[in-house]
């Protein structure tokens, strides 16, 4: 077939038209909401909302419940930043992301010949950086919690200890990661009972609820310090892992400044260092405002061709900038200033992709990521909580410490293992985030709540890697701009770029024909994909509702009064 017939033959094929629908609205309530990755752990939430708990206390519990009935992601064993805005409208962040170990070093996944080992940072004991979700939830609680602490970890305790039952998606999770289980752990993880998962199994976490108990007793003392740390610390002896007792007594939380930045009239409060999430959607709000993509309509070749552009400019600032603000300096403010990002974006040639071909990046198979997981609270008052939490890849380096029975995260794999190698998402990484002791390694979590006029408007983030800033960007857009409602913004499909890779991921069925014939001919390498990201949020609707929208990438569930 000659290739212009064949370009006919699709686009016929292919064009459909954008008929009007009805729209989709997710779950609404009238005062309180958790949205979060998992059924239980929404209601969990949402019981600690209807027995007076405030936001905070909602996102205690939900956390430590997601440590149980979704352990890809949830976790004790990780790390997470939590974006907060109080009913009377002051905001500010706290992150507890994991920190490289003491005896960290950025020639520590390198072979003799200098060539980095990939494997090392992703799974096994030396993966892991030092885990700060403990501290960081105890922290929340000192400053912002009402209820007691006991009564936050209690549910998670209970259905640890007393079984629960497995969703499909968390059947196959399991049954996915069987062989790892095997080869990681000298001591077989006691759940390992069942070799094939299925929906409607009932499932206990025993070792996991005695820590949990622990924790609940001694607070951040029951995971630092104790029978808890002397588990992690044997478990790293057994593996060559070199997380030490003094690296867990000495992990340090930070407050920091939010970032906030405008679109439009909105106001968006994000997380800065050493997240990238805040500063790259700042720059891909801000680089893309000026363009009329409410006419040019969603996920039109015209649109996406100007999102992937500015991602495009966004993800090589991220590459060479960003990292821990407590080891380097990141130019925020430079970064997101209009003079700056009206120059990046004065090549953009409305007809032509331009190639990413400074920096050659070595084959890269796209990274199925479904690691991390968002929760997006509102309590009756209007305070509101977005927390994104992870442990880097699915179940983290797949290592359960023994006789705790909680994961570990694979986090060292979110620094540049060697300036110029691609991490497990293809993000490449230079000076500004390579290995140094006690440093954080960078992050693309976006954990963002955007007000208008001074009220809440909205609470959003999402799982996926590299792909969590366009995911979020995109949802944003999508309710403002594509005026969708909350729950049709987080369905709807997302596309992805990021620099380098110099190519365009779409998830199925994202674009029409049509519109993927006009991207490739403007020079996009389009890369088909399947679930791009996993967006949680809550939308506060003209008349004052609060309308969430949970993903159907996964079990994820809005729930609230
Ligand atoms: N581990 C994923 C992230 O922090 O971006």
């Amino acid at each position: 077939m000659k290739p212009w017939f064949f370009f006919l033959f699709l686009i016929i094929v292919g064009c459909g038209h954008r008929a009007p629908k009805k729209p989709i609205s997710g779950r609404i309530t009238d005062s309180a909401m958790v949205v979060s990755a998992h059924p239980l752990a929404s209601r969990i939430g949402v019981g600690i909302l209807r027995r007076g708990g405030n936001a905070v206390d909602a996102a205690i519990a939900t956390q430590f419940a997601l440590a149980v009935v979704y352990p890809s992601a949830g976790n004790i064993g990780g790390g997470g930043f939590m974006v907060l805005r109080l009913k009377d409208g002051t905001a500010t962040t706290l992150d507890y992301r994991e920190r490289a170990p003491a005896a960290a070093s950025d020639t520590m996944y390198l072979d003799e010949n200098g060539d980095a080992i990939p494997a090392l940072s992703e799974r096994g004991h030396l993966a892991s950086g030092v885990p700060g979700t403990v501290a960081g939830l105890v922290e929340a609680h000192s400053k912002y919690g009402s209820m007691s602490w006991a009564e936050l970890v209690q549910p998670a305790i209970d259905i640890a200890l007393n079984g629960f039952v497995l969703t499909q998606k968390e059947a196959e999770n399991l049954n996915e990661i069987q062989d790892d289980l095997k080869d990681l752990n000298s001591v077989l993880p006691e759940f390992l009972i069942n070799e094939v998962w299925k929906a409607g199994d009932s499932i206990r976490y025993t070792d996991l609820g005695h820590t949990l108990e622990r924790i609940r007793d001694h607070g951040a003392a029951g995971f630092y310090e104790g029978k808890t740390a002397d588990d992690i610390v044997a478990e790293m002896r057994r593996g060559n892992g070199i997380i030490t007792s003094e690296d867990l007594r000495s992990y340090k939380v930070a407050w920091r400044d939010p970032l906030f930045f405008t679109y439009k009239d909105y106001t968006v409060i994000s997380m800065g260092p050493p997240s990238s999430g805040g500063v790259a959607l700042a720059q891909l709000l801000r680089s893309v405002e000026r363009y009329p993509l409410n006419e040019w309509g969603h996920n039109t070749a015209r649109s996406v061709h100007l999102l992937t552009e500015a991602e495009r400019r966004a993800y090589a600032d991220r590459s060479h900038y960003l990292g821990d603000s407590d080891f380097v300096q990141v130019p925020v403010e430079n970064l997101l200033s209009p003079l700056y990002l009206s120059e990046r974006m004065k090549n953009f040639n409305a007809e032509k992709a331009t190639p990413s071909h400074e920096i050659k990046a070595g084959p890269i198979t796209f990274h199925e990521s479904k690691e991390t997981t968002h929760l997006s609270i509102v309590d009756s008052q209007g305070s509101a909580v977005a927390v994104t939490t992870t442990l880097n890849d699915s179940f983290g380096s797949r290592v359960v410490v023994a006789g705790s029975g909680f994961f570990l995260n694979d986090e060292m794999d979110d620094f540049s293992i060697k300036p110029g190698v691609p991490n497990m998402y293809g993000a490449i990484g230079g000076e500004a985030n390579k290995i140094e002791p006690g440093k954080r390694m960078l992050s693309s979590m976006t954990p963002s709540i955007v007000t208008r006029n001074g009220k809440l408007f909205m609470v959003v983030g999402t799982p996926g890697g590299t792909t969590i800033i366009t995911s979020v960007f995109q949802t944003i857009l999508n309710v403002i701009e594509h005026k969708m409602t909350m729950q049709e913004a987080v369905e709807a499909k997302r596309v992805h770029s990021q620099w380098l890779p110099d190519s365009l991921y779409v998830e199925t069925g994202a674009l029409l024909v049509d519109d993927s014939i006009s991207l490739s001919l403007m020079g996009h390498a389009i890369r088909t994909r399947d679930a791009i990201g996993r967006v949680d949020a809550i939308l506060i609707t003209p008349d004052g509702k609060l309308e969430g929208g949970a993903d159907p990438r996964g079990d994820d569930t809005a729930d609230g009064y």
